[in-house]
């Protein structure tokens, strides 16, 4: 009997060692790559094209339990010409066609009667108007096979049927082929950016939107990247006020525009894709940087969370104004400060880490939400979606929480027997 209870001991001293270190096996490498595969089928050449020139594939490949409703070729094109060629139109219908859960022919096959509901990336990038628009409605047909249409549209009848099952790995990547688009209205309204100082303003963003407009030469270097690619980080008004802040008018004129350039970068990199960034340590381009390199920026991505590193201070990004393929625009609460023009500026206190996701949290399946003052609350508040958001959480931390989850649920099973 002492000799069972000392093995269970043992055990259980094994596992408590296991639990304390689960949250800490970050290690984690993306399981699927929507764009390798399909590169293989070269039946979905359109649409995998568009999901590179959207970056919606990094979205697919940073997270866990996934279905991608893909299109032919052909079913593509109707999808292209709807949208008006537009990228941001389609980049809304590529991420409605993209399932936030993982959905095989047997999960299909086992569906109750009725219409079911499942989210999509078009509703966890808040451009939902409701809780449902944006979702999606699956059916197992009458004739067999299996129906989608839009959560929103009113119709009887089904957009699309599935046509082909391409890759299914439980629970994690799913590739289906359907017959036809699905779509709904409204799905293809894309946020007006002619406008970038309204943008900036709507977005809590006056002082930078005043100094932009005021510094000559900066919108119409914003608006000439904005044609082919544009990520903006957007300091909000209290970062002018924050500690440390520079007294931009006190600043020389050349520098100020240096300053306000620094805040550009000539491409497009949407959330997803930022945290990618993290493996390739080389640094951005900014649209000051010059040909040898300086007022160049980098990206340090941990899990949800991505600051940016000047070389003086690094800067948390807030908020997301505004996704719109090629452009994007971010707000960060302090400014960035090239350490070309702020070498001598004072060195901060390290930012304090984020902290660990409590143990109920690890304990449910579904991934971990980011700390509260992380979420993207760029949109209007009634297009804000919390529990979405929240499942849009890297599949590290998925990952993450589920070695914890299981840690945790052997550690209760023991101190049960004990
Ligand atoms: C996915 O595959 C494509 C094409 O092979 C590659 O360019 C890309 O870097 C891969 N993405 C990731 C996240 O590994
Ligand atoms: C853009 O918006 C700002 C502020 O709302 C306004 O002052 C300006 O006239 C607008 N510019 C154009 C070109 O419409
Ligand atoms: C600046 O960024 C560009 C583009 O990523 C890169 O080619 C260059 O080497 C960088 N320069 C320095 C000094 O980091």
């Amino acid at each position: 009997m002492a000799g069972v209870r000392r093995a269970v001991v043992a055990a259980a001293a094994v596992l408590l060692l296991a639990c304390s270190l689960a949250p800490t096996a970050t290690a984690w490498v993306s399981a699927h790559n929507i764009t390798a595969f399909l590169n293989g089928h070269p039946a979905y050449k359109l649409y995998n094209k568009y999901l590179t020139e959207t970056r919606v594939c990094d979205e697919i490949n940073t997270r866990a339990a996934v279905t991608c409703l893909v299109l032919t070729d052909a079913a593509m094109a109707t999808l292209v010409a709807d949208a008006g060629s537009e990228l941001g139109a389609i980049k809304n219908a590529l991420r409605l066609h993209s399932l936030l859960d993982y959905w095989d022919t047997k999960k299909l096959r086992a569906l109750p009667a009725g219409d079911t509901l499942t989210d999509t990336f078009y509703q966890a990038a808040g451009n939902a108007r409701t809780d449902h628009v944006g979702g999606v409605k699956m059916a197992k047909l009458d004739g067999g096979g299996f129906g989608f249409k839009a959560a929103a549209s009113s119709a009887d009848t089904y957009d699309a049927t599935m046509t082909k099952a391409l890759k299914q790995t439980p629970y994690d990547f799913a590739v289906l082929e359907i017959s036809a688009p699905i779509e709904f209205d409204g799905l293809f309204d894309v946020p007006d950016v002619a406008n970038l100082t309204k943008l900036l303003e709507k977005a809590g963003c006056k002082r930078f939107a005043a100094l932009v407009a005021g510094t000559p030469g900066v919108l119409a270097a914003y608006q000439a990247a904005m044609e082919k690619g544009l990520t903006l980080f957007a300091p909000n008004d209290d970062a002018f006020l924050a500690k440390g802040a520079p007294d931009v008018a006190k600043m020389r004129r050349a520098d100020l525009l240096a300053l306000l350039l620094y805040h550009g970068v000539p491409s497009y990199i949407p959330r997803a894709s930022l945290k990618l960034l993290k493996s390739a340590a080389r640094p951005l381009r900014t649209l000051a940087s010059t040909a040898s390199g300086q007022y160049n920026v980098s990206v340090v991505a941990r899990g949800d969370d991505v600051s940016l590193d000047t070389g003086v201070r690094k800067c948390r990004l807030a908020d997301t104004v505004l996704d719109d393929t090629p452009v994007c625009m971010f707000t960060v609460d302090k400014l960035l400060l090239p350490v070309e023009l702020f070498a001598d500026a004072p060195a901060e206190a390290p930012e304090p880490a984020p902290a660990p996701a409590p143990v109920d949290a690890a304990l449910s399946s579904p991934p971990a939400p980011p700390p509260a003052d992380e979420e993207d609350s760029a949109e209007p508040a009634d297009h804000k979606h919390k529990d979405l958001k929240a499942s849009s959480a890297t599949a590290a931390d998925a990952l993450r929480s589920s070695i914890g989850a299981l840690a945790a649920a052997g550690c209760y099973l023991l101190l049960l027997l004990l």
